[in-house]
């Protein structure tokens, strides 16, 4: 089978985590004979200082030429100068817009032998396995604002097809998954909030009569996601609370480099690690790759032609973990085996060859 990725590995640490993501994607490739055309273009911070734009013209062509994009991180000390007209972030805000993604998932689930990394209790923990899934492109991030010395103002807006698609995609996923969708908004006070649960509701019922939807308030979905993480599947909720939610949920797992993300709804996916270009371990080879790692594994899910890839990558990343493999990140002073970057993608190409193995020699008997 084909696909064609772009890979936009982007600053700092984004580099060395998305070349242990294409290392796992090639080893793939290989054994299953899968023929992966991998481009990679500059994009961020990079393409500023070689082209004075982040997202070039030839970048931005590539990923919308291709079935996916994989994406490292971007931006940095060396870009973050107020006085620079231009930023790495507006090259990622522009990109989303032209791919016309406007789904962000997060899954969150707990890796067994990640409980102590976590400042979560482990029977709380035990058995979390959610996805978030935030609108993107909507709401107060994007309304008008306003500005004068003593008053300031900010405008969300919701659609109602703003709305619908992206619910859809959440009761999607919800029915792939174990058909749970809870709706987070604050419709006791926002009238985009009662929209919201309006469409949700109508949405849901019509075409997806066998979810089991609950609507919950903010506050309140803010204190459940700590108090019992494991009653949540699937979650969906507009930009705002979703940008906060994510950050809570994403405590769980104990470690941002551990995250894995897909921004789909458009023509190409976006999939990228949760973190970004962590300028300070750039560089230095300890940069945790799993979260890109399972990032790819996304994107081959998400393209509906490589599901099993992407459980085996998964697989693979658990078997890692529990062979007392860790980066530095993860170490909680009594690691096993502490690993670099380019070790750790190592170690999860050679596990991923034995779960492959032993798949197929319980399929062969
Ligand atoms: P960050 O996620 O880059 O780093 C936060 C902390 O987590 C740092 O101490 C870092 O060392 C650590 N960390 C992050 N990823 C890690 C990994 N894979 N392995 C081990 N440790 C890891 O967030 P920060 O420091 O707020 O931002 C740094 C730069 O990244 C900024 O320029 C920011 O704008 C950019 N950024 C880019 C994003 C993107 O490309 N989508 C997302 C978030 C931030
Ligand atoms: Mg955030």
């Amino acid at each position: 089978m084909k696909a064609r990725i772009a890979v936009v590995a982007g600053d700092g640490i984004g580099p060395e985590v998305t070349a242990e993501a294409v290392r796992v994607l090639e080893a793939i490739a290989a054994r299953f004979h899968h023929e992966f055309e991998l481009v990679a273009a500059p994009f961020g911070g990079v393409a500023m200082d070689l082209h004075g734009d982040p997202l070039p013209a030839a970048t931005l062509r590539t990923c919308l030429d291709a079935d996916a994009v994989l994406l490292g991180a971007i931006g940095g000390p060396k870009w973050s100068s107020p006085q620079l007209k231009v930023r790495p972030e507006q090259g990622l805000l522009r990109l989303r817009r032209e791919l016309g993604v406007y789904a962000n998932l997060r899954p969150v689930s707990m890796h067994p032998a990640l409980r102590a990394a976590s400042t979560l209790k482990a029977e709380v923990l035990e058995g979390v396995d959610l996805v978030f899934v935030r609108e993107l492109t909507g709401g107060i991030y994007f309304g008008a604002r306003t500005r004068t010395a003593t008053e300031a103002s900010d405008l969300c807006t919701y659609t109602a097809g703003e709305i619908e698609r992206v619910v859809r995609v959440a009761a999607r996923l919800a029915m792939s998954r174990r058909r749970r969708l809870v709706s987070i908004d604050k419709a006791n006070v926002l009238d985009t909030s009662r929209l919201w649960r309006e469409v949700t509701e109508r949405v849901v019922k019509n075409e997806y009569p066998q979810l089991q939807l609950e609507h919950m308030l903010v506050d309140a979905a803010a204190m459940h996601l700590i108090r019992r993480p494991r009653d949540f599947d699937v979650a969906v909720t507009e930009n705002l609370f979703g940008d906060i939610l994510t950050d809570e949920a994403a405590a769980i797992s104990g470690s941002l480099g551990m995250l894995s993300s897909a921004t789909i709804g458009g023509k190409v996916g976006l999939f990228e690690p949760v973190h970004g270009s962590a300028p300070d371990i750039a560089g230095k080879n300890m940069a945790n790759p799993l979260g890109a790692i399972a990032s790819a594994a996304m994107l081959l899910r998400h393209s509906g032609k490589f599901e099993q890839d992407a459980r085996d990558i998964e697989e693979a990343i658990r078997e890692v973990l529990n062979s007392g493999y860790r980066t530095k990140d993860l170490d909680n002073g009594n690691a096993k085996y502490v690993l670099e970057t380019a070790e750790m993608g190592g170690m999860v190409e050679h596990a991923l060859s034995e779960v492959v193995d032993r798949r197929r020699a319980y399929h062969a008997v």
